[in-house]
């Protein structure tokens, strides 16, 4: 190999450890079952991913898992592509019927016409399902089917648990953009962590992915500590979140105070752009407040508030975090 080659695959494999780092954490990872046809896939990767955390708190456990649905075989390279560049564990999904070549002639009210066409249909998965509990990051590919991820796609997420962890859909499709598909999965996984899905023409290539990876650690997170763990968010994308972000690029200290028996509220020392309505929150909501402060919700109040994200955490774990006394949140986008 020259030294160029060597030099390419040095700074791919350090920019797939640095995605790891930045997405799931660093670790090991657990041996996968597969659905139908294999009996098993052990492919327990090296912990390369022990990188010196920065100094911040860093999420300690698992790694990153590829599930996919992919019937004619454009998604199955792409998830596999990711899975070596990552050295993931994969996880195929199959149908425990199988879509034969006339159930997916679509336009001919073909199966997967219809499955598509009924909110209810959930095709049953062959085989064992995979235990996620390991993991930190899941992506998720399929094929678009009537502009939407395929039933069967719903069936997995209503049958797994990836509460806190970070879902990160991807798809391929003849034409079609990724459109709505990847939102429409958030309310059968509302605990997770939804990245953007991202679509990818069918014969993307290896290298094409791994760009992908490139662009996505250039995208900076905002990330909220509180006590020195990082909370699992979903930031909403709008101006008062760009601008958060902003504020917090090299780090900011929040005092929050207890409000009310539902809230902890602080000050951000700077009016961010706003856009209030009149709500009713819930817990783990995040809501700026007149402008320049900062509200989490262990419980619910209606005011006029403009809406920043969620903590993805129960009731029970909000209440427990917010209602024991003041808290000190760190924000900090990297
Ligand atoms: C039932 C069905 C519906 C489809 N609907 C769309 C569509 O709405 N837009 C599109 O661009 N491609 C559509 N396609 C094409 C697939 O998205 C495309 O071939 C995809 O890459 C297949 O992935 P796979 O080989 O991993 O199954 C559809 C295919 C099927 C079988």
């Amino acid at each position: 190999m020259n030294l160029e080659k060597r030099c390419f695959k040095k700074i791919c494999f350090l920019l797939a450890v640095l995605l790891i780092s930045l997405l799931a954490g660093c670790g090991t990872q657990k041996p996968v079952e597969t659905g139908s046809d294999a009996e098993s896939t052990s492919n327990t990767s090296p912990a390369e991913s022990q990188i010196e955390s920065e100094t911040e708190p860093t999420n300690e456990s698992g790694g990153a898992i590829v599930v996919y649905f992919s019937r004619t075989g454009h998604t199955k390279p792409l998830a596999e592509y990711i899975k070596e560049e990552l050295d993931a564990d994969i996880y195929e999904i199959e149908a425990k019927v199988p879509y034969t070549d006339d159930d997916i002639k679509y336009y001919t009210d073909c199966r997967a016409d219809r499955e598509q066409n009924d909110p209810t249909a959930r095709p049953e998965i062959a085989g064992e399902l995979p235990d996620l509990s390991e993991y930190d990051t899941v992506f998720l590919g399929y094929p678009i089917w009537h502009g939407q991820a395929p039933k069967i796609i719903y069936t997995f997420l209503e049958s797994v648990d990836v509460s806190g962890k970070t879902v990160i859909p991807f798809c391929t499709s003849a034409s079609s953009p990724i459109g709505s598909s990847a939102e429409n999965l958030h309310p059968l996984a509302p605990n997770a962590v939804w990245k953007d899905g991202t679509r990818f023409a069918i014969g993307t290539s290896r290298e094409e992915i791994k760009d992908w990876f490139s662009s996505m650690n250039n995208q900076k997170e905002l990330k909220l500590y509180i006590g020195g763990t990082e909370l699992p968010v979903t930031w909403l994308e709008n101006a008062s979140v760009e601008a958060l972000k902003e504020l917090a690029a090299d780090g900011l200290t929040v005092q929050m105070s207890m409000y009310g028996g539902f809230e902890q509220v602080g000050s951000l020392g700077k009016s961010l752009p706003k856009d209030d309505k009149q709500i009713t929150t819930d817990y783990g909501d995040i809501v700026l407040f007149s402008g320049n402060q900062i509200v989490l919700f262990y419980g619910s109040n209606s005011w006029s508030y403009t809406r920043l994200g969620q903590i993805n955490l129960s009731k029970a774990e909000m209440t427990e975090l917010l209602s024991n006394g003041n808290v000190t949140v760190i924000l900090k986008c990297k």
